[in-house]
């Protein structure tokens, strides 16, 4: 395929802002920012919703839905060879990705959400028992509580929670006193949706394993903001959105350490996922296959890779930099408007300011905004236990990705402003 990826179309950082990184020309690969919302260039600062798509993704999705479009896993003739192989080398990149040890141990899924719902209703129907226990965080997103719940429940089990301060900063002081006998799994977030707060996942998993206890982390928001090694940080489920990482939406990853996921009852019954089929008895398919019952998403498991690879192009120790340079002063401007209360001021944040504006109602500053041509999200973002914990309803949040500018900063101000003449 032409267009897939090629290390000479690749996108590097080169010396033009004040952090080094050539943010115009990452700009240039993303075709969405260059449009205009209501008569106003586009300020689109809503990313932690979803990323756009750089050109390279939007091409290899035309191009092997074009071309190279099939099935896989099911036929003899050529282009369901090819579609296989496409499918299978994007696992492979995903594997490199998140330096997993094993290609078994990604599994594709719809998101994020279907991950952990995997987890929660796989291990978790195997694992755990009346009495037992499940640890959560307080600021996590709902698709990192509810399956938790949902099991617990149907198990008779109990849900922790791990309290957070008035900062958003986890309070980690009595974490280890809350792991028994009767914990089964720890599931948290390694960058807060709501608030931005980057935990302690690698310090929350050395406590967890010295007590023989598995810990998932809810990569949704950090794949795209940090350098991610499972192997690293020892975590034993990862997950990522591929659509909050410039790829395709309805994809995901579901990383499992293989001696787990082994031991883990299929998710879903159907083709794919098993070896042999009777109606006495059914024979399941080899890991990561019997995760992943029916046609799967192969175009997105293709979008994602190419999306990988071009994010991977770029120097990731310069997109932090660039992204905390670009945090740093969103905070700093905001912090300007006396009626604006950042919600979150952790120690460490990535891409995310969380705010309230006096009396005005988070949604109405969203679409005021937006007649400005800026795109945030308004409302509790999925993370209802974290807005209770402020005592407010909901946020506007402004989340930041590495082709956003000081200028896009700047015209959020300006529209603040407006939004605060509006209403005084
Ligand atoms: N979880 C996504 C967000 O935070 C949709 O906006």
């Amino acid at each position: 395929m032409n267009t897939f990826w090629n290390e000479d179309t690749m996108t590097a950082p080169s010396a033009t802002d004040t952090t080094g990184f050539d943010v115009e020309k990452v700009r240039a690969d993303f075709p969405a920012l260059h449009q205009e919302v209501y008569g106003k260039p586009l300020v689109y600062l809503d990313s932690a919703a979803s990323t756009q798509k750089p050109q390279i993704v939007i091409d290899t999705l035309a191009e092997f839905y074009g071309r190279y479009y099939s099935n896989v896993h099911r036929g003899v003739h050529h282009l369901s060879q090819v579609a296989t192989e496409l499918y299978e080398d994007a696992r492979r990149t995903v594997r490199s990705f998140l330096n997993a040890r094993h290609e078994e141990e990604i599994v594709f899924v719809r998101g994020t959400t279907e991950a952990i719902n995997l987890v929660a209703q796989t291990f978790g129907r195997a694992e755990i028992g009346p009495g037992d226990e499940v640890i959560v965080s307080e600021m996590e997103h709902h698709a990192n509580i509810v399956p938790w719940q949902m099991i617990c429940q149907e198990k008779g089990a109990r849900l922790r929670v791990i309290p957070m301060d008035e900062h958003g900063d986890l309070q980690l002081e009595h974490f280890e006193e809350m792991i028994t006998p009767c914990t089964k799994i720890i599931a948290v977030t390694h960058v807060s949706n709501a608030l931005g707060t980057v935990n302690p996942v690698r310090e929350i998993i050395r406590i967890a394993h010295a007590h023989g206890v598995p810990v998932l982390v809810d990569g949704a928001q950090s794949a795209q903001h940090l350098p991610i090694d499972v192997q690293e940080l020892d975590c034993d489920f990862f997950t990522l959105s591929g659509h909050k990482i410039y790829g395709p939406t309805g994809i995901g990853v579901l990383y499992g350490r293989k001696e787990l996921l082994q031991r883990m009852p299929p998710y879903q019954g159907g083709g794919d996922m098993i070896l042999s089929v009777t109606f006495e008895k059914t024979v399941y398919n080899e890991i990561p296959y019997k995760f992943e019952a029916g046609t799967p998403n192969i175009a997105g498991a293709i979008g994602l890779a190419a999306a990988l690879k071009y994010y991977r192009g770029f120097d990731i120790d310069a997109i932090v930099a660039y992204e905390k340079h670009l945090l740093k002063y969103a905070t700093e401007r905001l912090e300007e408007i006396d009626a604006l209360r950042i919600i979150g001021t952790a120690r460490e944040k990535a891409s995310a300011v969380s705010f309230t504006l006096c009396a005005v109602h988070p949604h109405d500053i969203g679409t005021i905004l937006d007649q400005h041509g800026i795109a945030v999200r308004a409302g509790h973002h999925c993370a209802q236990p974290v807005m209770q914990k402020f005592g407010i309803p909901a946020t506007a949040r402004a989340s930041f990705s590495f082709y956003n500018t000081r200028q896009d900063v700047d015209r959020l101000v300006d529209g603040i402003n407006q939004v605060l003449e509006v209403f005084t």
